[in-house]
């Protein structure tokens, strides 16, 4: 069987800079045909990483704008209502009552379907074309590694983000939900140590995935020379571990009881 060879890695470059070198016989170029352009480049692996980078983005910058936001749950009840009738009202009269969060829902969902539908199909590609073995036994592990771990963490978010809604936006979920009280609905629901739970291993499988991917992004938007790899580890660090210790402290400090539906205890 072929192999995959690892060409020498230039200074500042780890594992994942290895450049590969195929050492079977040419691979057919397989260029997607027919459709519009979109489609022809959505279908081919380079435009699937392009939308997942994308997509990626935007869900990070709301992932990381929605933790700054719920930071307001440290200023006490009032803030944070007022926070989130804030959110409610934004842009209005220009749009409607919650105009602003039904533009934000469907671009979210659509971020959400594209990024999922294309990381499955690029794990399906892949596993099509992998007819060559890994050189050493360390770069099977790492490979697999990375990838197992996106896939396992993107299964538990993409379920968290279920329950996520159902908790604290249509409140099927929360015994005590209110319509309009979101300190009260969160700290109820966060107070329940089952529910805590969920909250924290989902946000600590949000921080690995948001690690590994904020990683790969760079590398699929293709700015992955050894000179800004330290920035893009850097880059890739702060977001995980932002989001990590942001949305960690929230039901660990709820479960603490320093914040409670009487108020702030610290
Ligand atoms: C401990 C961490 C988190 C806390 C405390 C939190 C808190 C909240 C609260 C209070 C709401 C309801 C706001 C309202 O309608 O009044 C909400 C909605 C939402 N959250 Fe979170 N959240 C957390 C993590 C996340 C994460 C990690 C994601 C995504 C990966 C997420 C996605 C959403 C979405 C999509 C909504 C619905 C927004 C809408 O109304 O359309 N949240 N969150």
């Amino acid at each position: 069987m072929p192999e995959l060879t690892t060409a020498e890695t230039p200074a500042g470059a780890d594992d994942a800079d290895r450049l590969v070198r195929w050492e079977g016989p040419p691979i057919p170029n397989q260029k997607p045909t027919g459709g519009p352009w979109p489609v022809r480049f959505y279908r081919s692996q380079v435009g699937k990483k392009w939308v997942m980078a994308v997509t990626g983005i935007i869900m990070i910058g709301y992932v990381v704008a929605h933790a700054v936001g719920n930071l307001k749950l440290y200023t006490g009840e009032e803030a944070f209502n007022n926070y989130a009738d804030f959110l409610r009202h934004f842009l209005y009269p220009i749009l409607p009552e919650s105009g602003f969060l039904w533009l934000m829902r469907p671009i979210l969902l659509l971020a959400l379907i594209f990024h999922v539908h294309a990381a499955a199909s690029l794990t399906i590609q892949n596993r099509k074309a992998r007819t060559a073995t890994y050189k050493s036994h360390r770069e099977y592990i790492a490979a697999n590694f990375a990838s197992r771990s996106m896939r396992w963490t993107g299964v538990i978010i993409f379920l968290f983000i279920v329950f996520h809604i159902l908790d604290l936006t249509v409140g099927s979920a929360n015994p005590d939900f209110e319509h309009g009280a979101a300190y009260n609905n969160l700290v109820l629901s966060l107070e329940r140590p089952a529910v805590a739970a969920i909250y924290i291993v989902a946000n600590l499988a949000l921080g690995i995935h948001l690690f590994h991917g904020a990683w790969s992004m760079f590398q699929s938007l293709g700015w992955n020379s050894p000179r800004f790899n330290p920035a893009r580890r850097w880059i890739a660090w702060a977001i995980g571990a932002f989001v990590i210790v942001v949305n960690l402290s929230f039901p660990i400090t709820i479960l603490a009881g320093w914040v409670t539906p009487e108020g702030l205890r610290f």
